[in-house]
C-alpha cells in the first residue's frame, strides 16, 4: 500500500448530524446538573458519527448544548482524542512512552510503518492509499504498560504485540477491515502479566519481627485470576455491600468520616493526603455537594485503577456510596480517562445492576439515602489527573488547574463543596468500615504508612502487573524479584521509576528501600501512586529522559508560562543532546532551567517534568556526556551508549 495525501474518514461536505445523533446529544444535555458538562460527551457523540470534528459540526453541537461556538471550539482543539482533521477508517495509535518504547513499542511502530507503507507523524503520508488505516505514534501512556508493546485501534486495545508474526496478523486484520474487538485478541500464548499473584506474607504492626510473618490475603484485588468482571451476585456472596448497609443503618455520617480518619487512609492517587481529613473539610448544612472519583489514570506506568474498575466495579460503587453518605452528597461523578472505554462500559453496567437491586438511586437499602453516580469519560488529557483541572473538565471548560484557595472542599464542582478522591483510595473504604480502623493500621510498618496498597509493576520484569500488599511490607528489590519474577532477559537494573515518570529515578544501589512513603523518600524520590517502571541497564537513559520530556511537553496545559515554555525548551535541549549536537554547557542549562520551573507553577506538572532531567543527570551523568560526544543510535534502538 502507498500513502495518499487525503485521509478518508467522512465524505467531503458530509457535515450534518443525523436526527438520532442530535437526539442523543439533547438526552446527554439533560443528564447533568449543568448542561455545559454535556459539551465534551456531545462532541464525542458527533465525532463518533462524522469521524472527526469539522467547524460546522462543532458549531452545531455548541448550539444544541447552549454554549458559544468558541467555548466548543476551545475544547475541540485541546483534547487529543478529539480530531480536527479527518483520518483513515481505522486509527492505529502505537504507544511510544516509557516503558512501552523500550519494551518493543518503537520496533512495533517501525514494523507497522514498513508493512503498511505509511509514515506515522507525517500528515501527508500517515494513511494507506485505500484510506483504511491511519498510523499514529503517541507518547501518552494508555494504561497498558504491563502488556507492552501495545497499540490502540479505535476504542480497542491490542496488547502484547511482541513478535513479527503478531504484527503480520494485525496488519492482515486491518487490511481486511477487521479490528480486534477485545483486549488481547491477538495475544499469543506468551502472556506473562500478573493476573494473579504469589502468596505474600507480612509482619503486622506491633508484632516482634521474630514472630512468624502472617499470610496476606488481598482485599482490593481478591479474585484470582483477575480476568473477568466480578458480578454483583459474586460480590454480595463475598460480603459485598454489607459495609454500605452497616454505614447507612447503624452509623451517622460523621461516624463514617471518623473511622476513615482513625484508619490514617492516605490518598492513593499520589498526594497521600488524609482521606478522612479531606472529608471533614466539607461544610455541613444544606445545598449541593459532590463526590468526584478521579479515574483519569494517565501517569505512565499506572494501570491499577483500570483493573479495579474492570474487575472490582462493585467495590468501587460501594466505596463511592459510603463516601457520599459521609459527606452528604446525592450526586457523584466517576471521571475516567477517555481511553478507558471498556472500564466505562463495565462500570455503567455495574451501576445499573446495583440500582436494580436498590443499592443505589432513591431509598438505598430501604433508607432515605439516595445517590446517583455519573460515569464521565474524558478525551485524552493528562492534566485532568490534577483535581481542579478535572473539575474544569467536568464543567465543560478547558481543563486548566485553578488557583487555590479556595480548595475544592469549599468551592469545587459548580462552585459547590466537592471531595475528589482516587479510585484506589475509595475501594479501601468498605473494608475500613467493615473491619475497622485498627485492622487497617495494623497492615504496614507504621501507622502513618498503613493499609493495603496496589503496586503497579512494569518495564523489564518477567511478570509485570498489579500486586496488592500491605504498604511498606516489601522493598523495591523484593517486589521485583519475588513478585515480578526478576528482571527480564537476565539483565541488571539501572534504576526504577517509583511513581511513573513523575518522580526521580531510584538508582540500583537504593533498591533495598522499603516501598512506603518514608522509605521511598529516604531513597531520594516519592512513592506517589506506586507505579514502578523497571529500567534495565542496557537502556539508554538519555533517550528515556528525552521521551519522558516529550510527554510532559505534550501534556502541559499551557496556563503557566514556566511550564508551557520551559518544558518545551527542556525537551528541545534533550533532543539535541540525544542527536549528538548538544553543547558542553547544556547540562548546566538543563539544571538551571529546571530550577526556574519547579515550584513556580500552579500545579505539580511543572515539578514532575523536571524529574527526568535533574535525577537522570544526577545519577547517570556519564551517559549524558557520552551522548554529547557520540549522538544517537538507530530510531528504534534503545541500547546504552558504551
Ligand atoms: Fe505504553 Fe503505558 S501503555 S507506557
Amino acid at each position: 500500500m502507498t500513502a495518499v495525501q487525503k485521509p478518508a474518514t467522512a465524505a467531503p461536505g458530509h457535515h450534518k448530524l443525523s436526527a438520532a445523533c442530535e437526539a442523543a446529544i439533547l438526552a446527554e444535555r439533560a443528564v447533568y446538573p449543568h448542561p455545559r458538562t454535556a459539551l465534551l460527551p456531545a462532541l464525542k457523540l458527533a465525532q463518533a458519527e462524522i469521524g472527526w470534528l469539522p467547524p460546522p459540526i462543532v458549531a452545531r453541537v455548541a448550539d444544541l448544548i447552549g454554549v458559544s461556538h468558541p467555548q466548543a471550539q476551545e475544547l475541540t482543539t485541546f483534547y487529543s482524542m478529539l480530531h480536527t482533521k479527518p483520518h483513515g477508517e481505522r486509527l492505529v495509535q502505537v504507544c511510544a512512552q516509557v516503558p512501552c518504547g523500550y519494551m518493543g513499542g518503537d520496533r512495533l511502530l517501525a514494523q507497522l510503518e514498513q508493512k503498511l507503507g505509511v509514515k506515522a507523524g507525517d500528515t501527508t503520508a500517515n494513511t494507506t492509499a485505500d484510506g483504511k488505516v491511519t498510523l499514529e505514534r503517541t507518547v501518552e501512556c494508555m494504561g497498558a504498560c504491563h502488556r507492552a508493546p501495545m497499540c490502540r485501534i479505535g476504542d480497542n486495545y491490542v496488547e502484547n504485540v511482541r513478535t513479527e508474526a503478531d504484527v503480520d496478523a494485525l496488519v492482515s486484520a486491518l487490511r481486511q477491515g477487521q479490528v480486534p474487538t477485545t483486549p488481547g485478541t491477538l495475544n499469543h500464548d506468551f502472556h506473562p502479566q500478573a493476573d494473579s499473584q504469589p502468596q505474600a506474607t507480612f509482619q503486622p504492626q506491633g508484632t516482634a519481627p521474630t514472630k512468624p510473618a502472617t499470610a496476606y490475603e488481598p482485599v482490593l484485588l481478591p479474585r484470582q485470576p483477575r480476568t473477568t468482571q466480578c458480578s454483583l451476585a459474586e460480590y454480595r456472596a463475598a460480603g459485598g455491600y454489607l459495609a454500605l448497609q452497616q454505614a447507612l443503618t447503624t452509623m451517622q455520617p460523621d461516624q463514617v468520616t471518623d473511622v476513615v480518619k482513625q484508619s490514617n487512609l492516605r490518598g492513593r492517587g499520589g498526594a497521600a493526603f488524609s482521606t478522612g481529613m479531606k472529608w471533614g473539610f466539607v461544610p455541613k448544612g444544606p445545598g449541593a455537594k459532590y463526590l468526584v472519583v478521579n479515574a483519569d489514570e494517565s501517569e505512565p506506568g499506572t494501570f491499577k485503577d483500570r483493573e479495579l474498575m474492570e474487575v472490582e466495579s462493585h467495590m468501587l460503587i460501594e466505596g463511592m456510596a459510603i463516601a457520599s453518605f459521609a459527606i452528604g452528597c446525592t450526586e457523584a461523578f466517576l471521571y475516567l480517562r477517555g481511553e478507558y472505554v471498556e472500564a466505562g462500559v463495565r462500570m455503567r453496567a455495574a451501576i445499573a445492576e446495583a440500582k436494580a437491586q436498590g443499592l443505589l438511586g432513591k431509598g438505598m437499602l430501604g433508607t432515605k439515602v439516595e445517590l446517583e453516580i455519573h460515569v464521565f469519560l474524558g478525551a485524552g488529557a493528562y492534566i485532568c489527573g490534577e483535581e481542579t483541572a478535572l473539575l474544569e473538565s467536568l464543567e465543560g471548560k478547558r481543563p486548566m488547574p485553578r488557583s487555590r484557595p479556595p480548595f475544592p472542599a469549599i468551592a469545587g464542582l459548580y462552585g459547590r463543596p466537592t471531595v475528589v478522591n482516587n479510585v484506589e483510595t475509595i475501594v479501601n473504604v468498605p473494608h475500613i468500615v467493615r473491619r475497622g480502623a485498627e485492622w487497617f493500621k495494623a497492615l504496614g510498618p507504621n501507622q502513618k504508612s498503613a493499609g493495603p496498597k496496589i503496586y503497579c509493576l512494569a518495564g523489564a520484569v518477567n511478570r509485570p502487573g498489579n500486586y496488592e500488599l500491605p504498604l511498606g511490607s516489601v522493598t523495591f528489590r523484593e517486589l521485583i524479584e519475588q513478585f515480578g519474577g526478576g528482571v527480564s532477559g537476565g539483565r541488571k537494573i539501572k534504576g526504577v521509576l517509583p511513581a511513573g515518570i513523575s518522580a526521580p529515578i531510584v538508582p540500583a544501589d537504593k533498591l533495598d528501600a522499603k516501598l512506603d512513603y518514608e522509605g521511598v523518600q529516604a531513597a531520594g524520590s516519592m512513592l506517589g501512586s506506586a507505579s514502578l517502571i523497571v529500567v534495565p541497564d542496557d537502556v539508554d537513559i538519555v533517550r528515556a529522559a528525552t521521551r519522558m520530556l516529550e510527554f510532559f511537553r505534550h501534556e502541559s496545559c499551557g496556563k503557566c508560562t514556566p511550564c508551557r515554555e520551559g518544558v518545551a525548551w527542556l525537551h528541545k535541549i534533550m533532543l539535541r543532546i540525544e542527536a549528538g549536537s548538544g553543547q558542553a554547557a547544556d547540562l548546566d542549562l538543563l539544571l538551571s532551567l529546571s530550577s526556574r520551573i519547579s515550584g513556580k507553577v500552579l500545579c505539580a506538572l511543572g515539578d514532575f517534568a523536571t524529574s527526568p532531567v535533574t535525577a537522570t543527570i544526577q545519577h547517570f551523568k556519564s551517559e549524558f556526556l557520552a551522548a554529547l560526544r557520540d549522538g544517537r543510535g538507530a530510531a528504534d534502538d534503545w541500547s546504552r551508549r558504551q
